[in-house]
């Protein structure tokens, strides 16, 4: 089976290291707040180009505590959009502030400024991009809304480690540096994964900073000296020392990502129905996934897993159809976009060290899979 993402592939490139990594931190016996993680905090910082680096237990709590040291919170509204993992909007709900959805745009499945202007009210606190599948939101736009209207931008770069935004005639800028504070993710099947779970907020606000450091701690600077209400969301140091290892490889493994992407972009280019991701201009992707819409999805799919390859649908759920986001009271049709989006998207297998004739594989078992007449497997 050709998986979607081959982490055992990644291990044995650099098994030595990580082994010798993992070795040190328990032999060492600092586990909790260990030398690794401030370590890794300043690496990253540095990659990124952010002043702060606050690691954490997750994305999930980066996004929470994100929005709690914005003081976001009951009465407030957040814009995100209506295509993302369940934790974008499940933060905004974890700090008791209202999720307001808005559609995509079909080429970028990122939310659309536009959409954004509209859904701005005297409640709203806060915008929330995600930058889906590695490819950066149109971030000029939100940016400007933000400015006008004093509100805070919290990216969401779970997806988009290292791929970076220009506004005209200025520098690139890594995404999670572009807005107020930016939160990543190193679940391991990301672009930069850990061995379990781990997070990161990054700002260049010194003061929000040290208040997302005492949220991630229990709400105390001083061991024990409880200021604020915190959680426990530590970054283990396990988990930091084999990040350290993983960290100087990403740009290389990201070039690695944009090249199997055009590729595809090649190979599947005469295949009538399949329609490629798109890159906004002055933006360069990562490509988490590299994710097309395909005609007839579901069986497209069933296709490929029986050609032995594995595919995924990230996500069969728009946000404003899903149970818990009932009371909003978004029908079906209100996001036309993002629906479509969910009928129709497949991720195809993308890792770095995927070779040509993976990737061939994968392009000649869709080639067939839509050369069969309609409802034929
Ligand atoms: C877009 C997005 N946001 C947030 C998260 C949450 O990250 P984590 O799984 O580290 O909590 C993820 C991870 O899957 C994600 O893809």
């Amino acid at each position: 089976m050709l998986p979607i993402c081959d982490l055992a592939r990644q291990y044995q490139t650099l098994k030595p290291e990580i082994d010798a990594a993992v070795t040190g931190v328990l032999a060492g016996g600092h586990y909790i707040m260990g030398p690794n993680v401030k370590a890794f905090e300043q690496e990253l910082g540095a990659y990124l180009g952010a002043s702060h680096a606050i690691a954490m237990n997750s994305g999930t709590d980066a996004l929470h505590l994100a929005l709690r040291a914005l003081q976001i919170g009951p009465g407030d509204e957040v814009i995100t959009t209506a295509f993302t993992f369940a934790a974008t909007s499940e933060a905004i709900g974890m700090v008791g502030a209202t999720p307001v959805l808005v559609d995509i745009d079909p080429a970028t499945f990122n939310l659309r400024p536009d959409q954004v202007a509209r859904a701005i009210t005297d409640r709203t606190r806060a915008i929330l991009p995600v930058h889906l599948y590695g490819q950066p939101a149109d971030m000029g736009p939100i940016l400007e809304l933000a400015t006008a209207r004093g509100l805070a931008v919290v990216e969401d770069c779970a997806q988009s480690i290292g791929s970076t935004w220009s506004a005209p005639g200025q520098p690139l800028r890594k995404t999670g540096t572009i807005g107020t504070i930016g939160c990543f993710s190193f679940f391991p099947t990301k672009n930069l994964g850990a061995a379990g779970d781990g997070g990161m907020c990054v700002t260049a606000d010194p003061a929000l900073a040290e208040r997302l450091r005492m949220l991630r701690s229990h709400g105390w600077k001083r061991k024990y000296y409880q200021e604020i209400l915190g959680i426990n969301s530590r970054l283990d140091d396990l988990q930091a020392a084999i990040l350290r290892v993983k960290l100087p490889h990403l740009e290389r493994w990201n070039l690695s990502r944009r090249r199997i992407a055009a590729r595809y972009d090649q190979l599947l280019a005469d295949i009538p129905g399949v329609v490629v991701p798109g890159t906004l201009p002055d933006t360069v992707p990562v490509f988490h996934q590299y994710t097309v819409r395909v005609p007839e999805r579901d069986r497209v799919a069933a296709s490929l897993k029986e050609a032995g390859i594995e595919t995924q649908v990230y996500y069969p759920y728009p946000l404003h159809l899903l149970p818990i986001h009932a009371a909003l009271g978004n029908l079906e049709g209100t996001f036309p976009e993002a629906e479509r989006a969910c009928r129709e998207v497949l991720s195809l297998p993308m890792f770095p060290e995927m070779t040509d004739s993976d990737q061939d594989g994968v392009v000649a078992a869709v080639k067939a899979a839509l050369s069969r007449p309609a409802g034929v497997r």
